[in-house]
């Protein structure tokens, strides 16, 4: 009903759909999202008052569904790698029922666009009875978990009304970027230096997000090949594994073609077998410290037949293009925020193809907004 009422007094503001138009907001909403937890002068994180303290607490627990959760995943290489920080992930539905052992005074760490999320709400409940912090990214800020969370951080991507999340997913990366940096000086395991560098990235982000859409007719091209395929398998490694996994729950929701995900070193493990012509390969390999190890599997593919659709960046585009049928490049950006980038072209390529297969976009069918069953 909420997204009845919501659908009602927005307009599509010229877009052929909601999705088409919040998936150009991506800019937008990052800004938003920077401007409220980044200071303008003195160029860190800012995060709001905490009713416990960052540095000590011992592990962090994330717990989503669907989009939120690959949203988590990322948070997870982030706040291990950069904030040091041990951290538990899980599907909602699954972490309420593992029972994990938890020491009092953890972090909860919950990520949901609507906030009403039966799963993540009943998640959030049995953590609060393990007696550890509840802290939610949230984008509807006046939602059950809301009221029920020590602490909210807001993602400021506005009313979301397609089906299939876009903005809020970056713009809950963005705020699980900031967390990290937080969490990471509060640990001590950022210095100055290094926070100025990881808030540059992300400052830059709004507008390397634009020039994204530059890319429209590539994204098109390869949306051509996708639209007939009855299966598609997308690739990543470390932080564009949950990229991948974006792209393709965004494409089996509103195209119904079935893809899937797979660590592309795990390829060899099984996936390969099911490589022809006729199974098109979509990878983000952007030029990270994975980018030669990516290449390398990609590689593998291709020998077996492998049709290679890759989205790579500026300094991965003389090498990928030797391999892949077609590309799409991004502007270059820092490691860290490339899985902020990236994701905005795969969300892109599921739209394309749903729009060719002429699908009910902004309403896929057997889904819902917000699930509030659990
Ligand atoms: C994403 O495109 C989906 N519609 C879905 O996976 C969604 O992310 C999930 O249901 C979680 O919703 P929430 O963020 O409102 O909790």
């Amino acid at each position: 009903q909420t997204t009845a009422l919501a659908a009602g007094s927005i307009g599509k503001d010229g877009y052929r759909h909601y999705m088409e138009k919040e998936l150009h907001e991506h800019p937008l909403v990052i800004g938003q999202t920077l401007q409220r937890m980044v200071d303008p002068a003195s160029r860190r994180v800012m995060l709001p008052e905490m009713p416990f303290d960052l540095a000590s607490v011992p592990r962090a627990v994330i717990t989503a569904c669907g989009s939120a959760f690959y949203a988590g995943m990322i948070g997870r290489y982030w706040l291990e790698d950069i904030a040091r920080l041990p951290v538990d992930i899980d599907v909602a539905s699954e972490m309420r029922y593992r029972n994990p052992p938890l020491t009092a005074g953890s972090l909860g760490l919950l990520i949901s666009q609507s906030g009403e999320t039966a799963d993540t709400l009943a998640a959030l409940r049995s953590l609060r009875e393990k007696a550890v912090h509840i802290l939610s990214v949230l984008n509807v800020e006046h939602s059950t978990m809301a009221r029920e969370s020590d602490v909210v951080l807001g993602t400021v991507a506005g009313p979301e009304i397609s089906v299939a999340s876009t903005k809020a997913f970056t713009a809950q990366l963005t705020v699980l970027a900031c967390l990290t940096i937080a969490t990471a000086r509060a640990r001590g395991t950022l210095d100055a230096l290094g926070e100025e560098e990881l808030v540059s990235a992300l400052l830059d982000l709004p507008s390397r997000a634009a020039e994204v859409f530059t890319q429209g007719a590539a994204v098109r091209r390869m949306a051509q090949i996708v639209a007939e395929a009855r299966d598609v398998l997308y690739l990543g490694r470390g932080s564009m594994f949950p990229v991948a996994m974006e792209g393709a729950l965004k494409l089996k929701e509103i195209t119904y073609i079935h893809a899937e995900a797979y660590a592309a070193g795990e390829m060899k493990h099984g996936p390969i077998s099911l490589i022809d012509r006729t199974v098109p390969i979509v990878a983000s390999a952007p030029y990270t410290p994975l980018f030669d190890k990516t290449l390398s599997n990609l590689q593998e593919a291709k020998a077996r037949g492998g049709r290679l659709l890759v989205f790579t960046d500026t300094k991965g585009a003389e090498r990928v293009s030797a391999i892949a049928e077609d590309m799409v490049v991004l502007p270059h950006v820092h490691d860290f925020v490339a899985p902020i980038l990236q994701t905005i072209p795969v969300q892109m390529l599921a739209y394309e193809v749903a729009v060719l297969k002429g699908t009910d976009v902004d309403q896929p069918r057997n889904l819902a907004k917000s699930v509030t069953v659990e």
